[in-house]
């Protein structure tokens, strides 16, 4: 069966991000999420990062039109009928997830693939809400922020998904101009895996005395060619989010490489979470020109 159109469900950050990308890549796309005002801002999200690409010459103006023309958007599961595949992006709660997942098995075609864009949640546990068939035919979609420009997609099958799934949810991948890597269902999958130690270490350098913010992140960018330094990094993700997906994975290994430092959990419980809350690392004041928080 071939990917004619394709369901997201969520319309927040990452939910945005995906259906545009299928929408550039020219499949019909439904995304939908609680109410109508927050799709309408998913929606000017979308807008506003079309209109950037054909500012940089990437698609056209005329692009750009056929690309709003192929999202449709709805507040009803049963509008994921005729779909395909459905990619899900909505809160990272298991049973909001589960619940959903639930719904969508008995509302889509029988042939259709789920997936779920989870950064943290096993892929297994939710397959345990479908029914045997369509356990085989779920598995993870991983996108990474921000959807339209990143380039990685990790596909993670469970251990019910089909060979063929997989290879179709890979092709899937391509044909939305991402690069699919296949990992196994553990928490943290590839990325974030390696990712979540390294940001986890820069704050325990930084307890200790290491090195200064500026430092720390200068080193790892001269030192190492990475294109942001640790602390710009954790910003830009979210200090929340870091320490959540740091939790989960302590949770799950019990190895002290994953534990969260006092200092990361006490700014997360300032509500300093990065740039979206305007200070971090970095107080974002003048957000063009970052400066280093004073810590204690
Ligand atoms: P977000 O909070 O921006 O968006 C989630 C959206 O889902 C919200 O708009 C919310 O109203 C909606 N929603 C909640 N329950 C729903 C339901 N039952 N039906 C329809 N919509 C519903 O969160 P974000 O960042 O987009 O994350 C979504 C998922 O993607 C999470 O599982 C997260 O772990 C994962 N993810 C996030 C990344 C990131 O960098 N933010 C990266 C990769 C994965």
């Amino acid at each position: 069966m071939t990917i004619r159109k394709v369901g997201v469900v969520g319309c927040g950050l990452m939910g945005s991000g995906i259906a545009q990308v299928a929408a550039m890549s020219g499949y019909e796309t439904i995304v939908s999420d609680v109410s109508e005002e927050i799709l309408q801002r998913g929606f000017r999200r979308i807008e506003e990062s079309l209109s950037k690409f054909v500012e940089k010459g990437t698609i056209s103006a005329e692009q750009k039109q056929e690309t709003l023309a192929r999202l449709k958007r709805t507040l009803r599961v049963e509008d994921y009928a005729d779909c395909d595949i459905v990619v899900e992006a909505i809160i990272e709660n298991i049973q909001a997830k589960k619940e959903l997942f639930a719904r969508l098995d008995q509302v889509c075609k029988s042939e259709a693939i789920l997936a779920s864009n989870t950064s943290s949640i096993s892929i297994v546990e939710m397959a345990t809400v479908l029914t045997s068939q369509r356990r085989r035919q779920f598995l993870g979609l991983h996108f990474f922020n921000p959807v339209p420009l990143m380039k990685l997609v990790e596909v993670i099958p469970s251990l019910f998904t089909d060979e063929e799934v997989v290879a179709r949810a890979m092709e899937f991948a391509r044909r939305l101009g991402k690069t699919p890597v296949r990992a196994k269902d553990r928490v943290g999958f590839i990325a974030n895996r390696l990712l979540v130690p390294y940001l986890l270490d820069a704050v325990r350098a930084l307890e200790e005395g290491v090195g200064s913010i500026e430092d720390i992140d200068a080193a790892m960018k001269l030192g190492c060619n990475h294109p942001m330094g640790p602390f710009t990094l954790l910003d830009f993700v979210g200090l929340d989010t870091t320490y959540y997906i740091a939790l989960i994975m302590y949770e799950e290994y019990k190895d002290p490489r994953f534990a969260p430092p006092p200092l990361l959990k006490q700014m997360v419980l300032a509500g300093w979470h990065g740039r979206k809350t305007g200070r971090g690392f970095y107080d974002y004041s003048d957000p063009k020109n970052p400066t280093p928080m004073a810590l204690r």
